[in-house]
């Protein structure tokens, strides 16, 4: 028998920049740690703008600058998701209330905001919407990014035992 993963599931609106993004540098944190077959990691979006298309180049691009790949195809969260997953991490206000009815209470997801994890972030902080900016937008996301998901790593670590 092999026990179940924990599941992340990071989620914005398009899934092409910020989510992307997120799951990236989760993925490349685990990587470092050593847990990258240890924890299932995914994005989607609340949105159905861009499905089936890749990640936007401006955040592959700013990813890259920290070595750190971004890949996948744009999907839209749905329901089902959040009986697979047990985080899904909201990069704005408006993905957690769009999400709240989709994941709901007493569900096996912990639905919070990303940069809830980021103790340097004012509470209730959100990663902005890159997408009608420039590239330094796409950088901050990379560094908001980064800065939430070592923090949200150590949680996944302290409360699944890895
Ligand atoms: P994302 O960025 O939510 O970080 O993937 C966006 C991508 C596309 C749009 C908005 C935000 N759009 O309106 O098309």
């Amino acid at each position: 028998m092999t026990l179940a993963r924990p599941s992340v599931c990071f989620v914005c609106l398009g899934n092409i920049c910020r989510s992307p993004t997120a799951e990236g540098v989760f993925r490349h944190l685990l990587g470092q740690a050593g847990l990258d077959e240890r924890v299932v990691v995914d994005s989607a979006g609340t949105g159905a703008y861009h499905l089936g298309k890749p990640p936007d180049r401006r955040a592959v691009a700013a990813a890259r600058r920290r070595g750190i790949e971004v890949a996948g195809a744009a999907r839209r969260f749905e329901r089902a998701d959040a009986e697979r997953f047990d985080w899904v991490l909201a990069m704005d206000q408006e993905n957690l209330a769009d999400l709240r009815p989709l994941v709901g209470l007493g569900g096996r997801a912990r639905l919070q905001l990303l940069r809830d994890f980021d103790p340097a972030a004012p509470p209730g902080a959100s990663v902005p919407d890159p997408y009608y900016g420039g590239d330094a937008g796409f950088d901050e996301v990379v560094e908001q990014c980064l800065a939430a998901c070592a923090g949200l790593l150590v949680r996944v670590r302290a409360e699944h035992g890895l």
